[in-house]
């Protein structure tokens, strides 16, 4: 019979062999034709699958409005400082990029985690609080430098109301807000993040869907596939802080003395 040799690499979301290019089975014409967007090639090319509108639509809205946060962030002052020294595209992105972290703009795989834990063992929120401060944890998804509790993040507001509207349930997003309640009787600026409600819309979306069973979720979780929504979000922002500094033809960026705290 035929023998196969074994091959060095498996792949399954792309197939470049044939006339055209497929993401997940599905041929680029039928991608440009029919009108597809980047949610759904988000959706063939990460979770191997067609995902209704209201959820495509619902991962743009993630990339539109995590898309840049200012020049001040971490991620858009290390790209600007990198572009500012002369270095490339290329070098600047990535700069940027790797300041996303737990921190900043990487919380929102284990604000999935920890509030799907939470939720699914029937915590409630001040047991969850509490129980993550014994253990030393930041409750991930929760704070934020500029917002607070009479500042809100427009971000958040916007993916709640769009999620109150499509999403058939919202159990995850509503016990978030629950635990930023508590949160928020602590301290003003311990505000659901846009890190937590995309964290726990995500869990709303996989769970409420039917397009995931349970193997699936818990692997996408454990995985970690949420945190690559901010990094392709702010890939946009920290290419355009790039653009910027170029176009403005900016120098060499030398932190000023006044501003540093000279100390033995
Ligand atoms: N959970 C519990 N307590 C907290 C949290 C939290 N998430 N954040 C702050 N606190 C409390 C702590 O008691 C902290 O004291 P500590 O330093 O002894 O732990 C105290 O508030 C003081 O914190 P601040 O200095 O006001 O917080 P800061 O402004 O430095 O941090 C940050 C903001 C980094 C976002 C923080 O709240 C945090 O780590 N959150 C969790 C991670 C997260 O969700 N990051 C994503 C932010 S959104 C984005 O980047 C797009
Ligand atoms: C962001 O989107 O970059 C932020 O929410 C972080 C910040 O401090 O603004």
């Amino acid at each position: 019979g035929r023998v196969r040799a074994p091959t060095h690499i498996i792949s399954t979301i792309s197939d470049d062999r044939g006339d055209e290019p497929c993401y997940a089975g599905v041929p680029m014409s039928t991608i440009v034709e029919q009108g597809y967007g980047v949610g759904d090639v988000i959706s063939l090319l990460w979770f191997k699958r067609s995902l209704p509108r209201y959820c495509t639509k619902f991962i743009e809205i993630c990339i539109m409005l995590c898309a840049d946060h200012g020049p001040c962030v971490s991620g858009a002052h290390n790209s600007i400082v990198t572009a500012r020294a002369g270095k490339d595209l290329v070098s600047s992105l990535v700069s940027g990029l790797l300041t996303i972290g737990p921190r900043f703009g990487g919380a929102i795989d284990d604000a999935a985690r920890y509030f799907k834990d939470a939720y699914d063992r029937g915590l409630t929120p001040y047991e969850f609080v509490e129980g993550m401060k014994k253990k030393g944890i930041r409750v991930p998804g929760i704070g934020h430098r500029i917002k607070s509790r009479d500042n809100r993040d427009k971000r958040v507001q916007l993916l709640q109301q769009y999620a109150h509207t499509h999403f058939p349930s919202v159990k995850y997003m509503e016990y978030a807000v629950q635990v930023e309640t508590y949160t928020l009787s602590k301290a003003n600026n311990l505000v659901l993040n846009v890190d937590g409600a995309i964290g726990s819309l995500f869990l709303d979306l996989l769970s409420g869907s039917g397009m995931f069973n349970k193997q699936e979720i818990d692997e996408i979780i454990e995985i970690g596939y949420l945190n690559g929504l901010f990094v392709l979000a702010r890939s946009i922002g920290l290419i355009g802080h790039t653009f910027d500094q170029k176009r403005l033809k900016q120098p060499l960026y030398r932190h000023p003395w006044e501003d540093v705290l000279y100390t033995k």
